[in-house]
């Protein structure tokens, strides 16, 4: 197996996992990581994060958040090699030396920033206001989070491809100047699960919209929400077209084809909003009870997600070592050998 397979990927720990989050990147992220045929590793970018938030209890309650829904829906640890990012040393020197060999126009380029700056221009202000350094080379330490570990596959979201091209771009530079294949040159893998889930406002669902339908509420409070979602005053008893419903629209993206049929059918029928809501807030407890209890025992638990953490970090080390030996003897570092015995 499993050379030629490995795949890795990264979860930024800003907010509270939501419904969006759980058909786009968790489900799909655990069934890869049950897939025996492939070298996964998972890991949480609790340095990326600090690109934006600055309370230390925000960040370590965020990070343990992350680790313990991948946990709650079912990550099978023994297979994938599950780690936080600052347990890994190694990244932070490879992404000094990958920073080297990233022209600073070329960065320029990158969305998150370029985006920055056009709003920054929008609004009359300094093209670099509020745009600390890590922010604008964000994009490098995502490369050695993928370079450190030889990954061929990144399986990201749209938002994200670029990222893994820079990484790539990168990569090849330094290969370029070295005259061999130091690093190997990773590929984004983008979900066949496209759909995006819409929030309560119809807008993709997002925390940047506050429109987020989030995972682990108590089931009352996620009664509420979906309770309250914005519905007309077309009578109860009469059809409703279901494609232009808002409830509809979320509860699909929760259903098998045959199941979304037999619910536009009775949308089609006659339901009342108030069914139509009760319906959609049972298929998403359903989904999260059990996950729900698992989540709150391991954040009242988190002296154990840190051991668990680490020892996915321990794993995945020793493979980090090698490849940034290997890139230290390609530029003539010569150094102390990063591989501890
Ligand atoms: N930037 C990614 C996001 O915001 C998270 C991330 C960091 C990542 N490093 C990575 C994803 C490496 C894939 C591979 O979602």
């Amino acid at each position: 197996m499993a050379d030629d397979q490995i795949v890795l990927t990264g979860v930024k720990p800003t907010g509270s996992p939501h419904i969006g989050n759980l058909l786009s990147a968790i489900e799909p992220g655990i069934a890869l990581a049950a897939d025996d045929t492939r070298t996964s590793l998972f890991f949480i970018a609790d340095y990326h994060a600090l690109t934006t938030v600055r309370d230390p209890e925000i960040l370590k309650h965020q990070t343990y958040a992350v680790a313990a829904t991948w946990l709650a829906f079912g990550l099978d640890v023994e297979r994938t090699m599950f780690y936080r990012q600052s347990d890994i040393p190694e990244v932070f020197e490879l992404a000094w030396i990958l920073s080297c060999y990233s022209p600073k126009g070329y960065m320029n380029k990158s969305h998150a920033y370029k985006a920055r700056v056009q709003d920054n221009a929008a609004q009359g202000s300094d093209g670099d206001a509020g745009v600390n350094v890590g922010l604008f080379t964000y994009p490098i330490l995502m490369a050695a989070d993928i370079l450190l570990f030889d990954a061929h596959t990144v399986p990201v979201g749209k938002d994200q491809v670029q990222h893994v091209e820079i990484a790539r771009d990168i990569a090849q530079r330094l290969n370029h100047a070295c005259g061999e294949e130091v690093l190997r040159l990773p590929k984004a893998e983008v979900s066949a699960n496209t759909a995006t889930v819409p929030g309560l406002d119809g807008r993709k669902m997002s925390k940047s919209y506050g429109n987020v339908v989030p995972l682990f509420e108590t089931s009352k409070r996620l009664r509420k929400i979906i309770l309250r979602i914005k519905t007309d005053s077309t009578p109860p008893e009469a059809p409703k077209d279901p494609e232009s419903s808002l409830v509809y629209q979320i509860h699909e993206t929760l259903l098998t084809a045959d199941q979304k049929e037999a619910l536009a059918d009775r949308y089609r029928a006659g339901i009342s909003w108030g069914e139509a809501k009760v319906a959609l807030y049972e298929e998403i407890e359903s989904r999260v009870a059990e996950p729900r209890e698992r989540y709150d025992y391991w954040m009242s638990h988190t002296d154990e997600l840190d051991q668990l953490l680490r020892k996915g970090a321990q794993r995945a080390r020793p493979r980090a070592q090698a490849v940034l030996q290997r890139v230290r003897d390609a530029l003539g570092i010569t150094a102390a050998p990063v591989i501890s015995s």
